[in-house]
């Protein structure tokens, strides 16, 4: 990446690949995850060290309660073994820590540590960590039709004024803004449910790297590749680079 050059404020990454990197190594899927924790710690710690504001990371999606329940459980333990370890690092760093998706279906102690991490951070503003927690855009843009349905009806939102500006302040990310970069490992080149409308303008970067193997100079890559594009949201090329530069 070129330290000259504009680093993308919102980072997003889909962390996929945890049960091939295990499954390769000839270890149960649950090893992945494992040290997908470990990832999840360096890389953010990398973002923040490139100049990136918010990182949101894509730890459990809703359609992924239809994996074998002992995966589950042991993700969840995970999870909550990740967030009691770390909120002294988060406090000490300076790192907020924020979430997305529906939490309220977490069980209760993954709920308690996140509430706990998220009151105790927030009042830190340098650099954001959001994780996606049993997240589904879908059920997001579901939840947020029904909620905005609901102020029109009450009279907090007046019907004619539907804009993207107004229905957005529904959304679990009503506080966020929109990604700048979404990244996505394994090699697979999917949304698998992430970020769909939030990441209207959002580049891309696919690698076939796996999320445990991902490092900071896999971060590196994927904002150079960021840098190298011309982000035109619609308008033409010379307007957006004028000639001369
Ligand atoms: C990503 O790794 C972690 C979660 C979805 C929780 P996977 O568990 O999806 O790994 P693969 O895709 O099976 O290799
Ligand atoms: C997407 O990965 C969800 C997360 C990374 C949390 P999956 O591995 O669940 O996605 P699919 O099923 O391959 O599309
Ligand atoms: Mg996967």
């Amino acid at each position: 990446m070129d330290p000259s050059l504009a680093v993308p404020a919102h980072v997003a990454i889909i962390m996929d690949g945890n049960g091939r990197w295990a499954t390769q190594r000839g270890l149960p899927r649950i090893e992945g995850h494992r040290r997908g924790v470990e990832t999840v710690r360096a890389v953010s710690r990398a973002a923040r060290d490139l100049g990136v504001r918010m990182l949101t990371l894509y730890a459990f999606s809703v359609e992924n309660w239809r994996r074998p329940a002992e995966e589950i459980g042991a993700l969840m333990g995970l999870l909550e073994h990740y967030l009691r370890r770390e909120l002294d690092n988060l406090r000490r760093e300076g790192i907020r820590l924020r979430t997305i998706g529906r939490t309220q279906d977490l069980p209760a102690g993954v709920q308690a540590r996140l509430r706990e991490a998220e009151a105790e951070t927030r009042h830190l503003t340098g650099y954001t960590l959001v994780l996606a927690l049993n997240y589904g855009s879908r059920t997001e843009v579901a939840e947020a039709a029904r909620a905005y349905a609901a102020a029109v009806a009450a009279g907090r939102q007046p019907a004619g004024e539907a804009s993207w500006e107004h229905f957005r302040r529904y959304l679990y990310t009503a506080e966020l803004p929109d990604p700048d970069l979404v990244v996505r490992t394994s090699g697979e080149t999917r949304l698998s449910n992430f970020l769909l409308l939030q990441a209207a303008y959002a580049e891309f970067h696919f690698t076939p790297v796996l999320w445990p193997d991902f490092s900071r100079a896999d971060l590196e890559a994927a904002i150079a590749d960021y840098q190298g594009r011309e982000r035109r949201f619609g308008r033409t090329s010379a307007q957006v680079e004028p000639a001369g530069t």
